[in-house]
């Protein structure tokens, strides 16, 4: 790995259990992100990512979005919340809620989302169930740059996974977020490492326009890390 010299501050923002916060965090511990969480923020009191940041001595906090009786006040105090922590990058992380356009333009190019789908296929909600319903034969994760479209923006890489005969919604969620969880640290750290940049409203990777996500087998997601 290329040594950089200050790492990558990052928020994470969660709606859930934080598995993917939790991958993040080992990876950093383990060296293999050069990044540094400055605080994750759950809009749902009952996460229990929160827990699992404040065992790794990360500052959480909750924005309750009960609270709030419309996306603009909420994304606000979200907003001030965020900036409050100055990050290099925002991630979100199972996050739920659906962001104003306002607060997305406010990210630009430094907010990435991790999605349980091979996108463009299956936006939304559901991905595991709608995806063996069609019977396909691969399903996976995606991360992509956070633009105004739902689960639209551009894709920088994708873990693909088999889905096998058996499979019911949990066994292949299963499979997805065993991916993921190598995926999202991957893509993080290539920002962390200057391999990846937002440059005039595209994703550049390796100094060259990125036409194409870059796609994954489990195997190979194994080894790029
Ligand atoms: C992940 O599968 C992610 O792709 C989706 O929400 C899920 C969050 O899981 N956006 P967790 O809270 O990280 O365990």
């Amino acid at each position: 790995m290329t040594p950089t010299a200050t790492p990558l501050t990052l928020v994470v923002l969660i709606s859930g259990s934080g598995t993917n916060l939790q991958a993040l965090i080992h990876s950093i511990d383990a060296g293999r992100l050069a990044a540094r969480i400055v605080a994750v923020i759950s809009d749902r009191p009952s996460a229990g990512g929160l827990d699992r940041a404040r065992r790794a001595g990360i500052a959480a906090e909750v924005i309750d979005h009960r609270d709030y009786g419309d996306r603009e006040s909420f994304d606000a105090v979200l907003a001030r919340c965020i900036d409050g922590h100055a990050p290099e990058l925002v991630l979100l992380a199972g996050f739920m809620r659906i962001l104003t356009e306002r607060f997305v333009a406010r990210y630009e190019g430094r907010m990435l989302n991790i999605h349980p789908s091979l996108l463009p296929d299956y936006r939304g909600l559901q991905t595991h169930q709608r995806a063996l319903a069609a019977g396909e034969p691969y399903h996976g994760s995606s991360v992509h740059y956070v633009t105004a479209d739902l689960d639209a923006g551009p894709v920088v890489a994708q873990a693909r996974v088999p889905v096998h005969a058996d499979d019911d919604p949990e066994r292949l969620k299963a499979r997805v977020q065993q991916a993921e969880h190598q995926l999202y640290p991957l893509v993080v750290d290539w920002i962390a490492r200057g391999r990846l940049a937002w440059r005039e409203g595209q994703a550049w990777l390796d100094d060259a326009p990125l036409e194409q996500p870059r796609i994954f087998d489990n195997e190979q997601l194994g080894a790029a890390f």
